[in-house]
């Protein structure tokens, strides 16, 4: 089975980087060019939605250095890959807190979402200044200014950032970490994980084949039995 929708936690840039003895910014631009093979792969294989965790609401903490890097490198990925997107017919959603972020990129960020609004052969989720507790949070907070008393799962997950998709099927991170690192946390209630070693700028489209086989071969049962376990 060809997952719906895969998710990648694109973690390890900046021990990619040390390892090659780099500055960790090194590893950030490599990892940002890792991002148009994966994109480009999974669209041949017709997966339809691809969610990537590109910068959280905790690595505001960073140091300055290296937080005003990713906040040049940031528009700088949407402004030269744009146009290559748009021909390929992705549809660019951002999710996450951008207010956070100043003015200029937030700029680019919704003009990449409204320049590619139209297109669905596959959509492109970027998790910016994102967080799944604060994704959770906002959500019930919207759900208090709409005036509702009670809620169902339906209203509630229309109400995440991820409004209207489908959950994550695989959630993919790299560079040997076995945590969630507030992704996804509503959404990934029946997700299957992929971890692997490989640091982000490595991750190749080998890489995520071998991922995709994995995904293969696991058997999905949320909560209940396959069909020849029952007996
Ligand atoms: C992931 O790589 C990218 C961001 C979190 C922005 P890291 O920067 O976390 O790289 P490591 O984990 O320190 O190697
Ligand atoms: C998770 O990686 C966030 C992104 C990949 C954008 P981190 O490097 O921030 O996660 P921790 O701090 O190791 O949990
Ligand atoms: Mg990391």
């Amino acid at each position: 089975m060809i997952p719906t929708h895969v998710a990648f936690i694109m973690d390890g840039n900046g021990r990619w980087a040390s390892a090659r003895g780099m500055k960790r910014n090194e590893g950030h631009r490599a990892g940002t060019e890792n991002i148009r093979g994966i994109i480009r792969h999974s669209k041949n294989l017709g997966i339809k939605y691809l969610t990537f965790y590109a910068f959280s609401a905790e690595n505001f903490s960073r140091p300055v250095e290296e937080v005003g890097f990713l906040m040049k490198l940031i528009p700088e990925f949407f402004n030269r890959e744009i146009v290559e997107l748009t021909q390929e017919g992705a549809r660019i959603q951002i999710i996450g807190d951008i207010s956070q972020f100043a003015k200029p990129i937030q700029m680019v960020l919704r003009q990449a979402e409204k320049l590619t609004r139209q297109n669905d052969t596959i959509i492109l989720n970027f998790a910016l200044a994102y967080g799944g507790r604060q994704e959770i949070v906002q959500a019930v907070n919207r759900l208090i200014e709409s005036g509702k008393k009670q809620v169902t799962e339906q209203d509630f997950s229309d109400a995440l950032y991820t409004g209207g998709m489908p959950d994550p099927d695989l959630i993919i991170r790299t560079s040997g970490e076995q945590r969630v690192s507030n992704f996804l946390l509503y959404q990934s209630a029946y997700s299957e994980f992929y971890f692997t070693p490989v640091y982000w700028p490595d991750f190749s489209v080998d890489e995520y084949d071998k991922a995709l086989a994995d995904y293969h071969s696991r058997k999905r049962r949320f909560g209940g039995l396959d069909a020849d376990e029952n007996h």
